[in-house]
């Protein structure tokens, strides 16, 4: 049994031990006992999704995917390997990760007539609103192979996506910045390819950059998976109604576009600039977050699950200095937030509210030194996220126990009224 407390409170409650020797919460018994259901923490939790991909431990700052730590994943391995984990439980043989790179390089390419759609919306739109748009559309021209029940219609959904995702994602940007689309190159491994679809010009060769290479897979990687967040839910519960993979992926995508989710590390960098631009200093910053003034908060700054470090805030800033290094680059944003986090970390006011830095504090000081706009980086993190919430959907709807989700509810109005007479 663990301690858990909450506001009220604290209760004890079980662990429950996998066959494979995983542990985890016991929520369904907690709730059970204590009538605690997540509200209490200002979040609603059905308190009953069972899941054996990733296991996090808040109190204690651990993260691990299928058994696995994120820190050993992020330096040993690749993101397309950590999907092929994420997806099928298990790390792939060097033969199973090569073919399944070979598949996902053979489905780069887009229908050419999604060009189309891609020139029908405003060269003014957010990224993230194309991203949904056009994987929504994918499944309009894969109607035949995207049969949720089939699970050879699943296998090839889940390579589609991994494929189509970072194509659409350039072609998000370089409409942006209106610029040609790129076609991909399939020579290139997937994190080069992506790089060379969004920097990459018609005119010129392109040159990979091993820093660059290196530092966005393992961004990726810290981002594959954090099991039931708001967009992780979102797919498994479109999902559970017998929704194809497209349509479950486009509206967790759309739950992922929201500042309070992955739109956080867009609204890092805005507020970076902000302190520096107005020269008040990150003290007076921190002072006026304290008085709760309107409309300033700290971006970036605690989690709903973790109340220590955020494991990969930690290989994220890690990163943020290799890059920045790596690349000749000074950005004085890196200095304010690293200021802001040490001043944060040492005042009574963080520390009683256990706010530590997370996963969207220190990527986009890395997403701009790479040469992405602000809008582009929660596209970035919903490229990472993709097998993850494939990997949900899955370990759900590839079972046939699966029913459709129905979050729990707590009726808080009137019992009864009586129409006026
Ligand atoms: C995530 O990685 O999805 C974010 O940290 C949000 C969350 O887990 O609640």
């Amino acid at each position: 049994a663990a301690t858990l407390s909450f506001p009220g409170g604290a209760a004890e409650f079980p662990i429950r031990t996998s066959v494979e020797g995983n542990s985890s919460i016991d929520f369904s018994t907690l709730t059970r006992q204590t009538g605690f259901t997540g509200l209490d923490y200002g979040f609603v939790n059905t308190a009953s999704t069972q899941s054996a991909i990733t296991y996090i431990d808040g109190e204690q700052g651990i993260l691990r995917y299928r058994g696995y730590p994120i820190e050993e994943l992020a330096g040993k391995s690749t993101f397309l390997e950590v999907a092929w984990l994420l997806i099928y439980g298990e790390l792939p043989t060097a033969d199973q990760l090569g073919e399944f790179d070979e598949k996902i390089r053979h489905h780069t390419l887009l229908h050419e007539d999604l060009k189309r759609f891609f020139s029908s919306l405003p060269h003014t739109a957010h990224p993230m609103s194309v991203l949904s748009s056009a994987v929504s559309a994918l499944s309009t021209y894969y109607e035949d192979s995207s049969d949720p029940h089939d699970p050879d219609h699943v296998e090839l959904t889940t390579v589609r996506l991994l494929a189509k995702l970072p194509v659409i994602a350039a072609y998000a940007h370089k409409k942006s910045i209106g610029q040609a689309f790129l076609y991909p190159d399939n020579s290139m491994n997937f994190v080069d390819n992506f790089l060379k679809l969004n920097f990459g010009n018609m005119a010129e060769p392109y040159t990979t950059d091993p820093v660059l290479s290196k530092a966005l897979d393992r961004l990726l990687i810290l981002h594959e998976d954090h099991e039931q967040n708001a967009s992780t839910s979102t797919v498994r519960l479109v999902g559970s109604t017998g929704a194809n993979l497209y349509a479950s992926i486009s509206a967790g995508i759309q739950a992922l576009s929201g500042p309070l989710h992955g739109g956080a590390n867009e609204a890092v960098l805005q507020m970076l600039a902000r302190i520096r631009d107005s020269g008040e200093g990150v003290g007076k910053f921190v002072d006026r977050v304290k008085r709760k003034e309107d409309g300033v908060k700290l971006m970036g700054f605690g989690h709903r699950v973790y109340k220590n470090y955020d494991p990969r805030a930690r290989l994220v800033k890690e990163s943020a200095d290799e890059v920045l290094a790596g690349l000749g680059v000074n950005d004085p944003l890196l200095d304010l937030a690293k200021e802001l986090e040490q001043i944060a970390l040492e005042d009574d006011y963080f520390k009683e509210r256990r706010l530590y830095p997370n996963v969207d504090f220190y990527t986009g000081v890395i997403y701009k030194a790479m040469g992405f706009p602000t809008r582009m980086f929660t596209v970035l993190f919903a490229i990472g996220r993709l097998p993850g919430w494939m990997a949900h959907w899955r370990e759900m709807n590839l079972d046939p126990q699966t029913k459709i989700g129905r979050p729990q509810q707590l009726y808080i109005g009137e019992a009864e009224r009586h129409y006026p007479s």
